[in-house]
């Protein structure tokens, strides 16, 4: 099968960003808090030839169908993002030239596995590339988060971004979502005879946009009632205390949540380094716990897919991404991954529920360049 880059014809600039998924910390990012995804193999590339003035020109490999748009134009749909960087940019500064742009993607789109980010990123790579821009890597995950944030108008945090431009093959990134500090914290599953199940749960994503909007007031709405900037700066020791200072007691399990999993995200990652990983287990399913019973971002397909795995010698498992369907991550012996995957299918049969899709995943590699 060839991937997304060689589908691609010769161009100026060829540049690949993946999807990713998170393997814990989920919610964290827009409370300043942890967070530890890994990239996906499936990636996004985007080529990028020069035009002379200012005008895009953005065809989709898959659909064949191309948008054009120059400064004055509000892009609506899929080259929204495309758009989004091209403003981005200029409000940093970079004097962005017209182009010919052309994407192609392996990532699914619509299942939690930031297609999206991966398109703003290998946009953002091509669009700096043509400029000859001098963007440090490191500071392009928050200009793509304010791309989505302002320009298309989705209040997400800075997970997606920062792990399509920044992981590292073989590894998890541990990101700081205050300091923007970053580890890249050594994942190897091979080496441990072990596997990460995806399950796509194909549950169909309902009022995602505004669940995902009021979850982050809630959580604004805490720290403001707390007295601290953002909800990372309440310790796991305060959190009894700090719970009794709140009278809503939707808004207390939604603190409880958040406290909780920045505190998961530093325990697997201390057993990560100790190279203990199966040991990250307990504390995937004690995060899905979490989402589903104080968060409330779960859907049934998602939490039957948690249990089946559980069931059938997961060593974890957990929802990853902002909810409300998307995907599932199993943590499983290599021999063991067949009969997971045919358990959860016969459950989602047995539940009515559409087929899911499943793959294994290794961790890939984040933003880079090919040379054609
Ligand atoms: C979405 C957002 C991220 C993050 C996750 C939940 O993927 O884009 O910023 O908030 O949800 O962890």
């Amino acid at each position: 099968m060839t991937t997304a880059a060689e589908r691609l014809e010769k161009a100026d600039s060829l540049w690949v960003s993946p999807g990713r998924v998170n393997l814990i910390g989920e919610h964290t990012d827009y409370n300043d808090g942890f967070v530890l995804p890994f990239a996906l193999p499936h990636a996004t590339a985007v080529s990028g030839t020069r035009l002379p003035g200012k005008r895009w020109e953005v065809t989709s490999e898959q659909t064949g169908e191309t948008v054009s748009f120059d400064l004055s134009a509000k892009v609506e749909g899929w080259a929204a993002y495309v758009a989004a960087v091209v403003w981005v940019l200029r409000e940093a500064g970079v004097d962005v030239p017209g182009a010919r742009l052309t994407i192609a993607s392996d990532v699914p789109f619509g299942a939690g596995l930031s297609s999206s980010a991966a398109l703003e990123c290998a946009t953002m790579a091509v669009l700096a590339d043509l400029a000859a821009a001098d963007l440090p890597m490191r500071d392009r995950p928050r200009l793509a988060q304010r791309a989505e944030n302002e320009y298309v108008g989705a209040p997400t945090g800075i997970m997606d971004q920062a792990a399509s431009t920044l992981c590292q093959e073989g590894h998890a990134l541990f990101l700081d979502c205050r300091s923007l500090a970053t580890e890249q914290v050594p994942f190897d599953l091979a080496a441990a005879g072990l596997k990460i199940l995806v399950v796509d749960s194909r549950a169909p994503h309902a009022h995602v946009d505004g669940e995902y909007a009021a979850r982050r007031r809630a959580c604004e709405e805490a720290a403001g009632i707390l007295g601290v900037t953002a909800l990372r700066d309440v310790d796991v020791d305060a959190l009894p205390d700090a719970l009794a200072k709140l009278d809503d007691e939707t808004m207390r399990r939604r603190v409880r949540h958040v406290v909780t999993e920045d505190q998961r995200v530093l325990d697997t990652v201390a057993v990560l380094r100790a190279g203990d990983l199966r040991a990250a287990g307990p504390l995937m399913t004690a995060s899905h716990e979490s989402m589903r019973d104080d968060y409330e971002i779960t859907v049934p397909q998602v939490d039957t897919a948690v249990r089946v795995a559980l069931e059938h010698g997961a060593h974890g498992a957990r929802m990853t991404g902002g909810g409300f369907g998307g995907c599932v991550l199993a943590l499983v012996d290599e021999e063991r991954c067949d009969a997971v995957e045919t358990a959860v299918r016969e459950a989602f049969a047995a539940s009515g529920f559409t087929p899911p899709d499943t793959f294994v995943v290794t961790p890939g590699q984040g933003t880079y360049q090919l040379s054609r």
